[in-house]
């Protein structure tokens, strides 16, 4: 909207007007063509006399999502989406949701209906009146409940993050990892370049990323059943999740994905020791260790491109150049490992030691040279 009058042109960022929008609403969305419209028109109606905008970040769900949205916005302009191309993830959709907000409250809610939208209100309430930086919609405090969308074993692994969150964050919230919350516009624009795109887990991150100095206030609420489409959080997202608390424990020194690709690694290492015990005797050692070295190296390039570098994979031809390249740069890793190993036994005798102390160089080495050049 432009105006005429003069005085609000010379507006700097920060200042707030009667005239742009004063809360925008978040709606990370992946497949949930049919849950658009309802929720829209319940925001609406949650949001009475308040200047409110939803942003939708889609990523590029192929049930047409964004369309949805996009044929909503072409009649109501307080409606907008943004559609990601080739990236996945919950927490950097959310982010750049925010990111693209010029109000001064955000709230983030998830787009399956799950989330008891009459709480935006308080939740823009508490904020406008400055009482908070931060407000959790909470499943667990006062009268919330999870029960209702949750499975027995969800709800048991959900109690234990939130355990797990509590104790890295050394701040007493009920549900760090909450999917429905709202935010004074600056906390975000201050904690953006610190956080995880990946995971699902960004309530968490943004309280890490101001390590314990926000006003935090919580709204218990009722987490209610899908009603369309499928939940996205799978075994995946768990261990997306660890690796963030672990990550954020260690002062950002064990990244994620050093993590996974530690896990497939030893994979590999157990993967090398089985090739060895299966071939008969008759194979001679040299062969037989070039063989095991072969197999885990494929086994542990699938792997890490189908996991640990889901987001960036290699498809096709792509993925036979990254195959020769992973075997000829681990193979380098593997004659660093044997020449530390080598070393190590000669100066300190100790097998195990050596061996150990060769297999982390060798792991280091694969670790960066596979970072830098095939992903
Ligand atoms: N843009 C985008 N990209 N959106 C996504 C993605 C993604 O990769 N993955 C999931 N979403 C959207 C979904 O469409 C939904 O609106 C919301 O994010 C939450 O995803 P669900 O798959 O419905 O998650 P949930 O209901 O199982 O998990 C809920 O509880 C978690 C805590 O246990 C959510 O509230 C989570 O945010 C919360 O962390
Ligand atoms: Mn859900």
């Amino acid at each position: 909207m432009l105006t005429k009058d003069a005085h609000r042109v010379q507006m700097t960022a920060e200042t707030t007007s009667d005239l742009g929008f004063e809360f925008t609403v978040v709606v990370p969305a992946f497949n949930e063509r049919d849950n658009v419209a309802p929720l829209i028109a319940r925001i609406d109606a949650a949001l009475p006399d308040v200047r409110w905008q939803v942003i939708y970040v889609d990523d590029n769900s192929p049930d047409g999502t964004a369309q949805a949205v996009k044929a909503i916005a072409q009649t109501d302009p307080r409606v907008s989406c943004i559609r990601r191309i080739g990236r996945r993830g919950l927490a950097g959709a959310v982010t750049e949701g925010m990111l693209a907000s010029a109000a001064p409250y955000i709230a983030v809610i998830d787009a399956d209906l799950q989330h008891d939208e009459t709480l935006l209100k308080p939740m823009f309430d508490l904020l406008k009146a400055d009482k908070a930086d931060l407000v959790i919609a909470s499943r667990y405090s006062g009268d919330g409940a999870a029960d209702a969308g949750f499975s027995a074993t969800r709800a048991a692994g959900s109690r234990f993050a939130t355990r797990l969150a509590r104790l890295v964050l050394k701040v007493d919230v009920t549900d760090p990892v909450s999917g429905f919350f709202a935010l004074q516009r600056r906390i975000i624009d201050e904690a953006a370049p610190k956080l995880a795109t990946d995971g699902f887990k960004i309530l968490f991150d943004i309280i890490a990323a101001h390590s314990g100095r926000l006003r935090i206030a919580e709204l218990a609420y009722v987490f209610r059943e899908r009603l369309a489409g499928d939940s996205k959080l799978d075994s995946r997202v768990v261990l997306d999740y660890l690796g963030l608390i672990l990550a954020r424990a260690s002062n950002n020194f064990i990244s994620p994905r050093l993590l996974l690709f530690g896990l497939v690694g030893a994979s590999g290492v157990a993967v090398h020791i089985l090739v060895l015990r299966l071939l008969p005797d008759a194979v001679a050692f040299f062969p037989a260790q070039f063989l095991a070295a072969l197999v885990a190296m494929t086994t542990n390039f699938f792997i890490n491109n189908a996991v640990t570098y889901r987001d960036r994979r290699r498809h096709g031809l792509g993925l036979i150049t990254g195959y020769v390249q992973f075997c000829a740069l681990c193979s380098v890793g593997f004659l660093a490992n044997l020449a530390v190993a080598n070393q190590m036994a000669q100066w300190f005798g100790g097998r195990l030691l050596a061996g150990a102390t060769g297999a982390v160089f060798g792991a280091i080495w694969n670790y960066v040279s596979t970072a830098l050049a095939v992903w």
